[in-house]
């Protein structure tokens, strides 16, 4: 991670992950930023701002009403110097605050007053996180193009169990990298992603489907569109509110995805994450089948949307599948590999109890390549998405330099 000359502004509000800040502040100094720190009250009781500003090689900010700060310094200045503003941990209050635009203190005056990128990783009992309040907080917040790092499922200091653990300070630094070093790398670049399930109607009531929710390939299509690709997501039907930045297709049936995908290429990225059936009903009714009825149903192959893109003559540069398999799973994810001609696969044991994947924000993945095998355990679907843009970003050998303006 290389940071050099970046300006980063870490915010320290009240909860016990403060702790974990001291760690991030020595990273980041490592990783050759120049990170400055304020301190809310909350957060003091925490940690000390004497090793707050011993990590950071800086004073640590506290006070608003602090004058020496106000003539040196001053809140605006603080609100303006850096290139990215960190919060971790941000306590419920810090996030309801920011969605109001209450401004009580130093830290709060700062984000308001700010017009630099804010980058938020909540930390708060499960409650608190699943509280309508804070959820709409978050919406609010993220619909002004605030960044949210969703917190880790698992058990709280508290005792309780469930989502509101500060992501690791890894993950958290994971994204303060892409944030500066991936940054729009894919501007100028067309993806197109499926995502969802298809549904092959038997009659206008009934149809073929399976329990495929969109999570991933949503979040894959929202992490390629936020570096900076021109993204065409072609969904089967989900309950998921449809992406804001790119191109929406919805379709139910997979000829119809065929067709869709058809009218989108050539592009230059194609994640085929959708579910999609491999088989479609021949001739479905064109009224409802009654019970004692007719019993039969013609069932006819689908056509296969990843192959037909992987061999393509106009193939993408990169095309990405997936494999979700009940058992054999690397095994039987590698033949597809070779049988798809993808470039990459990412694999995902299904159907278990423990780790229903289907419709869950966290999952297990083996990305495989011809050469290389690397897996993920429980990660969240939103970080598969970022570490397949930083997959494909390596493998297309995109820099920097290259970056169209
Ligand atoms: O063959 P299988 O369904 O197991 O392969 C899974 C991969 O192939 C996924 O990436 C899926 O999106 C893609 N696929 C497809 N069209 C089909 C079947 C699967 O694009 N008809």
């Amino acid at each position: 991670m290389n940071l050099q000359n970046k300006n980063i502004l870490l915010i320290i509000s009240g909860g016990i992950a403060a702790y974990k800040s001291l760690d991030m502040i020595r990273e980041l100094k490592r990783s050759g930023a120049h990170v400055q720190t304020i301190l809310t009250k909350a957060g003091a009781e925490f940690i000390t701002p004497l090793s707050v500003s011993a990590l950071s090689g800086d004073k640590c900010y506290i006070d608003l009403w602090d004058l020496t700060d106000e003539t040196e310094m001053g809140h605006i200045t603080l609100a303006r110097k850096p290139d990215l503003i960190v919060i971790a941990p941000a306590t419920a209050n810090i996030m309801a605050k920011m969605a109001h635009g209450i401004a009580d203190d130093l830290a709060s005056t700062c984000l308001l007053a700010t017009d630099k990128p804010i980058m938020i990783a909540p930390a708060m009992n499960p409650h608190m996180w699943n509280n309508p309040a804070t959820q709409d907080n978050i919406q609010t917040l993220q619909k002004r193009g605030l960044s949210i790092i969703d917190p880790d499922h698992g058990e709280m200091a508290c005792g309780e169990t469930g989502q509101g653990r500060m992501a690791e300070f890894s993950k958290i630094l994971n994204h303060i990298d892409q944030f500066f070093n991936n940054d729009k790398l894919l501007r100028g670049y067309k993806a197109l992603v499926t995502a969802g399930p298809t549904y092959e109607p038997i009659d206008p009531v009934r149809f073929i489907g399976n329990r495929s929710s969109g999570k991933q390939g949503y979040a894959i299509a929202q992490s390629l569109s936020d570096a900076g690709a021109d993204v065409t997501l072609i969904s089967g039907p989900t309950h998921l509110p449809p992406p804001q930045g790119m191109n929406v297709v919805s379709i139910e049936m997979a000829k119809d995805m065929m067709q869709a995908v058809e009218q989108s290429i050539p592009t230059d990225i194609a994640v085929c994450a959708a579910a999609v059936a491999d088989y479609g009903v021949q001739k479905h009714a064109s009224k409802q089948k009654k019970k004692n009825g007719d019993l039969d149903i013609q069932l006819s192959d689908n056509p296969d949307i990843l192959h037909t893109i992987a061999t393509h003559k106009t193939r993408p540069q990169i095309v990405v599948g997936f494999a979700a398999e009940t058992d054999n799973v690397i095994a039987n994810a590698r033949t597809k590999l070779q049988s798809k001609h993808c470039d990459l696969i990412i694999a995902n044991a299904v159907g278990g109890d423990i780790n229903p994947v289907f419709g869950s924000d966290n999952t297990s993945v083996t990305f495989i390549t011809d050469n290389d095998e690397v897996s993920h355990d429980n990660i969240s679907k939103s970080d598969v998405a970022q570490l397949l843009v930083s997959h494909i970003i390596r493998a297309m050998n995109v820099k920097a330099e290259d970056k169209v303006a």
